[in-house]
């Protein structure tokens, strides 16, 4: 170090206060997980009675969601519902168990109801009155529920105008009859934009191959409610992982099926091992690459909501998909640490699972077209 450099004072030190969402999240009563996975969003969860829903529910807090999203859980008990509600941030509902109904309307508007089931993706358009039931007479109903609130609450600074602001959004939902009904359009770059997927796990999905995994690695983004999130499901072949790539905070993943862990690292850092399987919810932190490794005896699938709706050019990705030989930030298999394919090789073998034939799947491909 040079002299000049060594009598560089040190920048400061501050410790930076809760932001308003954190400190709105306190006021909520309910607990927060916090971490960087939930193992199993079907299972045992520190829920608590959550007096705004009129349900359980608890708060997840993923470390990778720094103040971007965030998302949260909801209980319903039997034959019961959530109290009508609407607010100024977007939400994506996941149904993780259980089946029932929503019901939406604008203020003085007609209500429309449209009914779900485990799997099920809806997005209730942003401030619109939305109300949640339980068609079960004898099961709960639970609802992984995904939002961009953080930066609605923290743009804000004030609960009375997220929760009583009388603005109508017409531009993205002004009462349409079918709005819920499941149909959709296929857009370019893998975009299906509807206001209603039925199943997700059974949603049929298209070649996806630049991230990894060769043929069978499939993809398909959703856009909902004109919202400036998005979402995506994708599912990689067994005995095949992914690229690492890394991108901004927020995009939680939720597993839908398979078993398999993922790596996260931050520039040089030490790598964090992640196990998952079904119902595992995680959030790469900010701009930490991460990869994705299917070491199960089934095929993989994930749903992950993010930012980056086509509709609004929102570039969430930037060049997540572009390789870093070209300055991207996507590592291209020949490039990765040779630590990976050791690692992904040992969790095999705990799984009595065999890799792919690796001529099969490790292309290192250009970026994709983006006019497909
Ligand atoms: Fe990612």
């Amino acid at each position: 170090m040079s002299d000049r450099q060594s009598r560089v004072p040190a920048g400061p030190t501050v410790k930076r206060e809760k932001s308003y969402y954190e400190n709105w999240i306190d006021q909520e009563g309910i607990p927060i997980v916090g971490g960087l996975i939930v193992p199993d969003l079907r299972g045992d969860l520190p829920m608590k009675h959550w007096d705004r829903k009129g349900v359980a529910g608890t708060f997840l807090g993923l470390r990778g969601g720094e103040q971007s999203l965030d998302a949260y859980i909801l209980e319903i008990p039997p034959t019961r519902n959530t109290e009508p509600e609407k607010y100024m941030f977007e939400e994506e509902y996941v149904v993780l168990s259980g089946r029932g109904a929503t019901t939406i309307w604008l203020e003085g508007g007609k209500k429309q109801t449209f009914e779900w089931q485990e799997g099920s993706v809806f997005s209730p358009p942003m401030n619109a009155w939305r109300q949640h039931f339980n068609g079960s007479p004898d099961q709960p109903v639970r609802l992984l529920v995904v939002t961009n609130a953080p930066v609605m609450f923290n743009l804000f600074r004030s609960d009375e105008f997220i929760f009583n602001c009388d603005h109508a959004f017409n531009d993205r939902f002004s009462g349409e009859e079918d709005y819920f009904s499941g149909k959709g359009e296929a857009l370019p770059n893998l975009v299906w934009r509807s206001n209603f997927i039925p199943d997700v796990s059974n949603f049929t999905l298209k070649d996806y191959a630049w991230r990894g995994g060769g043929s069978n690695s499939k993809a398909v983004m959703f856009e909902m409610a004109n919202n400036t999130m998005q979402s995506h499901c994708a599912e990689f072949p067994v005995g095949t992982y992914k690229k690492a790539h890394r991108h901004g905070p927020g995009a939680h993943i939720l597993i839908l099926s398979g078993k398999g862990f993922s790596l996260m690292w931050k520039d040089d850092g030490p790598k964090e091992k992640i196990d998952w399987g079904p119902g595992s919810l995680f959030a790469p932190p900010d701009m930490w690459f991460h990869q994705h490794f299917n070491s199960g005896a089934e095929p993989s699938r994930y749903f992950a909501v993010h930012y980056g709706a086509w509709r609004v050019v929102v570039d969430y990705f930037g060049m997540a998909d572009t390789s870093t030989r070209v300055g991207g930030d996507q590592i291209d298999y020949a490039d990765e640490d040779e630590d990976i394919m050791e690692i992904f090789r040992s969790e095999l073998a705990k799984n009595n699972a065999t890799i792919r034939p690796v001529e099969e799947w490790r292309f290192d491909s250009l970026p994709p077209d983006e006019t497909n």
